[in-house]
């Protein structure tokens, strides 16, 4: 039973139902994506971002999981069976700054830079320039983009290009994210793929990897 948080991610859920009313925004704008020929997997996720402890206990927390001894985060593990449906790579969204390793502290933190629009420095660079498209895998983070999602697309240009959008949540769904990708890269096709809650991201990889081979018919 994944106990830590709990009380954090109840509240998303409540919170979530009274302001949207249950259910992603649909994106039914009359969106073209472009054949996927060149992609790349971009995905954010607290695990590589965060110095845990060797010993860290991975059932205290529904966004930790252990494979091969290796600890993942909810977002990685959609990425990789992305990438592996379509056969390119994953590139993670590091920030120079680590966040704590306590929970409620990176709510905290991520609340603050959420209010003071904040752009965390990233570590490392991608190649977008022969790109088609980005599969873009982030949870959601007090229901919008984690800010250095912004700060990734702040750096780069997406115009032209598909966005295909997975976000991983514990109740929110994809809240304000896909309008604020829109906002963030006007010339792009922003597609809402599919929300995946946290606490059961294993129990859905049939269906992530089913919908990217849908996305790439
Ligand atoms: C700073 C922070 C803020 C969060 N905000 C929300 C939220 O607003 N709504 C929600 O449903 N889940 C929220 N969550 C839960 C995460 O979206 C969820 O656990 C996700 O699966 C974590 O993915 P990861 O393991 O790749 O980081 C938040 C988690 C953190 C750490």
């Amino acid at each position: 039973m994944k106990r830590y948080g709990t009380a954090i991610i109840t509240t998303f859920a409540l919170l979530s139902a009274i302001l949207t009313g249950c259910g992603d925004k649909s994106n039914n704008d009359s969106i073209q994506p472009k054949p996927v020929n060149n992609s790349a997997v971009v995905y954010f996720s607290r695990v590589g971002n965060t110095d845990f402890a060797d010993d860290v206990d991975v059932t205290t927390s529904a966004s930790l999981n252990r494979e091969n001894g290796e600890l993942k985060g909810n977002a990685q593990l959609i990425a990789e069976w992305i990438a592996d449906e379509v056969n390119t790579e994953t590139v993670e969204i590091v920030t120079e700054e680590k966040y704590p390793e306590n929970y409620d502290s990176t709510v905290d933190q991520a609340k603050n830079e959420q209010g003071d629009k904040a752009r965390p420095k990233l570590k490392n660079s991608i190649d977008v320039k022969d790109l088609d498209t980005i599969w873009l895998v982030t949870p959601n983070w007090w229901y919008d983009l984690p800010m250095p999602v912004y700060t990734f697309f702040d750096e780069y240009d997406l115009s032209g290009k598909n966005i295909f959008v997975y976000v991983t949540h514990e109740g929110s769904g994809f809240s304000k994210i896909i309008d604020t990708i829109k906002d963030l890269e006007p010339d792009a096709q922003v597609v809402e793929v599919l929300s995946v809650k946290g606490g059961s991201v294993k129990d859905e990889e049939q269906k992530i990897r089913d919908k990217t081979k849908e996305m790439i018919k």
